[in-house]
């Protein structure tokens, strides 16, 4: 193959073949709840709750989904290819892991873990969790929040997503609207350092469509792995 570094950007897109829902074309509702009232700090605040039980059912529903072709095929690339193929996720299902993936950075956080807000310790976490769950770490109540970034909380692995992103040869977008930033901005940056080539793979153009050189519009569960395939093989 001729590219050495390979980063892949994924968003919603990548599981909707498995049957998770993506969230801008639901008419802004994530399974019937306003963004503002379920994934900001405001929201956690002023209903703890309500905010627990939302991200419980989403947990509890990472066991009735399954990886479909695209995560496998992602997974294929990072076995197969020689170089380096970093898979940076706007997702926070765990399905990239279950297709077979590695080193998988959830710059938006995962449904499987929690963390405690008294002693910043993160918990792999299967089970619900209340305002009444101790922190195995610290014991206290309250204190666990979902391990999610909210709107309007920094992203994770940012300083070794730059990093990436500058030194890949290959930059590859699947499934995201790209409205979203820092994630919309990736491909600027990309760009901005100025010889990898860029690969869109999303059902339909994105909001940056114009800054890839190449795009490919269908489902990814199809097309992924068909890219996947002419990488290995050229
Ligand atoms: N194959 C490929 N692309 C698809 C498919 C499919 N089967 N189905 C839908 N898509 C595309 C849609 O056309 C859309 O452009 O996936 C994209 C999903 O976009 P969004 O729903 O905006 O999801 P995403 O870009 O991941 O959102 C980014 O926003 O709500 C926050 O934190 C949340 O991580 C999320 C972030």
């Amino acid at each position: 193959m001729r590219y050495e570094n390979i980063v892949v950007l994924t968003g919603a897109g990548v599981s909707a073949d498995s049957g998770v829902r993506t969230f801008r074309d639901n008419g802004g509702l994530w399974e019937e709840h306003r963004v503002e009232d379920v994934a900001t700090p405001e929201a956690f605040t002023r209903d703890p709750e309500l905010v627990q039980r939302f991200y419980n059912l989403r947990r509890a529903q990472l066991a009735t989904i399954e990886p479909n072709p695209a995560h496998t095929a992602l997974a294929r690339l990072q076995g197969e290819h020689a170089g380096q193929v970093t898979i940076i996720t706007q997702n926070v299902d765990n399905l990239h892991e279950r297709g077979g993936a590695r080193d998988v950075l959830h710059m938006h956080g995962e449904l499987g873990k929690v963390r405690c807000v008294r002693c910043d310790a993160v918990h792999t976490w299967a089970e619900d969790c209340t305002q009444q769950t101790a922190c195995p770490g610290c014991g206290e109540v309250p204190a666990l929040r979902p391990h999610i970034v909210w709107f309007g909380e920094m992203p994770f692995y940012m300083d070794e997503i730059a990093r990436r992103l500058r030194d890949c040869d290959l930059f590859i977008s699947v499934g995201t609207s790209g409205n979203v930033y820092p994630a919309a901005g990736f491909i600027a940056e990309v760009r901005s350092a100025g010889y990898a080539h860029t690969i869109e793979v999303n059902l339909e153009p994105s909001a940056g469509v114009s800054y890839f050189a190449e795009c490919r519009h269908g489902r990814a569960g199809e097309l992924v792995p068909k890219l996947v395939h002419e990488l290995l093989t050229e």
